[in-house]
């Protein structure tokens, strides 16, 4: 059949009627909120190239985690910058640090709001990237590279130190092949079989990223993340990436950034079963903002249609710094 006797406009007519063909729908449900905890006391500040982001002292953050449970945000995923750093990340898998001390305070005042713990250790290095490093100077330039597997057993007792802390749900960001299996290995040898690993499976060596790393102060001091996150200009390795993981027992998929990725979210839903997250990074939160700030945009809609966007290429979980305002929107 083709016009006149179809005519697609019969189904927008009214604000009813385009409900009620409605294909997706944002939840709040879906949302999980980043924090950023920083060490110190009586700390509230506003990250410059994030307005609307703070870094909070834990003696800060009860006001924040009211208004995420408040607003029915079902999770939140924590960044830590601790006090000290070093060349193995000490300060990312000590019983005391700063977001293991973060998750015990969460899930005190709040035992049903998801605490998703960010597994890696680039915030708690001293040279900035993802695990241990070995290096070499040559006419006094730094170079070198992160060590895959010795790596792992630091990430791995980063994992088990945050599930002990009361993490309900492990984020390895990390990118070092086999993380997966090393971290589910480790978690069951301590006895959090029951926690579950969402795997940050394809993550792209992203501009996007450059707010987030003023943020949780965490930039490379040496070269770049680009021998460990993937190049963006591939998608069949992104399928290669997630297939591991799904052997290695992860959980739940992301793909990260997401919105110039969103055919990335596409093809790993059509391809795997496992639930997948969406991460709307740092870099696509700043564009958004500046750009509003500006007036140059309806802040409102532009997110919404957004986060709508991931969420029909198939996401069925986003991370994002909008979840607040998002979550605000929804309900009117
Ligand atoms: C840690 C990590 C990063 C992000 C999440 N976890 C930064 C990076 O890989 O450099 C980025 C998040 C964002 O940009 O919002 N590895």
């Amino acid at each position: 059949m083709s016009f006149p006797i179809t005519r697609h406009r019969r189904l927008r007519g009214t604000a009813g009627i385009r409900g009620m063909v409605r294909e997706t729908v944002l939840n709040t449900l879906d949302f999980i909120q980043p924090i950023f905890v920083t060490y110190g006391t009586g700390v509230k500040s506003e990250i410059g190239s994030m307005p609307g982001v703070y870094h909070f002292s834990l003696d800060m953050l009860k006001a924040e985690v009211d208004e995420i449970a408040a607003l029915g945000i079902p999770a939140v995923l924590l960044f830590g910058i601790p006090e000290t750093k070093d060349a193995i990340g000490t300060s990312g898998f000590a019983d005391d640090g700063i977001v293991q001390e973060a998750t015990r305070l969460i899930k005190q005042w709040y035992p049903e709001l998801l605490v998703v713990a960010d597994t890696c250790l680039c915030e708690f290095t001293d040279h900035g990237h993802c695990g241990m490093v070995h290096t070499h100077v040559v006419d006094g330039v730094v170079h070198g590279d992160v060590i895959n597997d010795a790596s792992l057993e630091l990430l791995t007792r980063t994992a088990v130190s945050q599930a002990k802390a009361g993490a309900d749900i492990i984020a390895p960001s990390n990118m070092m092949d086999g993380f997966v299996q090393a971290i589910r290995t480790g978690l069951d040898e301590n006895g959090f079989e029951h926690v579950p690993i969402m795997s940050y499976s394809v993550k792209y060596a992203s501009a996007f990223y450059g707010p987030f790393r003023e943020a949780a102060d965490s930039a490379p001091q040496f070269g770049n993340r680009k021998t460990y996150q993937m190049d963006p200009a591939n998608l069949r390795e992104a399928i290669r990436e997630a297939d591991s993981d799904v052997l290695e027992g992860a959980d739940m998929l992301m793909v990260k950034p997401a919105l110039a990725y969103l055919d990335v979210i596409r093809t790993i839903r059509d391809q795997f079963d496992l639930p997948l997250v969406a991460y709307n990074v740092s870099g696509e939160y700043s564009m958004v903002k500046a750009a509003a700030l500006q007036g140059w945009i309806d802040e409102q809609a532009v997110v919404l249609e957004m986060l709508t966007g991931m969420k029909r290429a198939g996401a069925d979980i986003i991370i994002t710094y909008f979840a607040k305002d998002a979550a605000r929107w929804l309900r009117g």
